[in-house]
């Protein structure tokens, strides 16, 4: 099946945007990008360096920046996010006109056993990982809900389960 449009997947951070994103985009032969990596090289630093320096209002404008360019590309990709990406609602709004946005999910449970030895998400440098990610969740799901087209959950790893589902949704 050949992209007639992006394909752009939403979602907390650890469930897995990226690593599913590699492998949707190799399985539809398009180009694979990943808003996060997009900041970084365009900024020179990573993401840590960013949020010390500019804070996370500095964050959001180069990653709203960088979302808006990406999406204005004429070439068909499978765009992952970064989780904090939704809560501005003109990037919403952009995000809602492409082809499919993907919700993927995943549990506290899974979520915080991938996440417990992050030190590249400054949002989660706390003491109570558990309690952060609830409160992101809180704030944050139904946003994610109410901005995709689709929800897919990621907990059994299974890429390919996850592949055919999508796929099935562009038909
Ligand atoms: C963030 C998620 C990260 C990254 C930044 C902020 C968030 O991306 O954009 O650390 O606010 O949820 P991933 O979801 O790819 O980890």
């Amino acid at each position: 099946m050949s992209l007639v449009g992006n394909i752009v997947l939403i979602g907390p951070m650890g469930a897995g945007k990226t690593t599913l994103g590699t492998k949707l985009a190799q399985h539809f032969a398009v180009g694979f990008i990943d808003l996060d990596e997009e900041i970084e090289k365009r900024a020179g630093v990573d993401i840590p360096f960013i949020f010390e320096t500019e804070g996370e209002k500095g964050f959001r404008e180069r990653e709203k920046l960088v979302l808006h360019e990406i999406l204005e590309r004429p070439e068909k990709s499978v765009i992952a996010t970064g989780g904090g990406c939704v809560l501005d609602p003109e990037n919403r709004k952009a995000l809602m006109c492409e082809r499919l946005v993907v919700h993927v999910d995943v549990s506290l449970r899974v979520q915080q056993q991938r996440l417990k030895n992050d030190k590249r998400r400054p949002i989660l440098q706390v003491n109570d990982l558990r309690q952060k990610l609830e409160s992101l969740r809180e704030e944050r799901h139904e946003i994610y809900c109410q901005t995709a087209d689709q929800r897919v959950v990621t907990d059994d790893g299974n890429i390919r389960r996850l592949i055919m589902e999508i796929e099935a949704m562009l038909e």
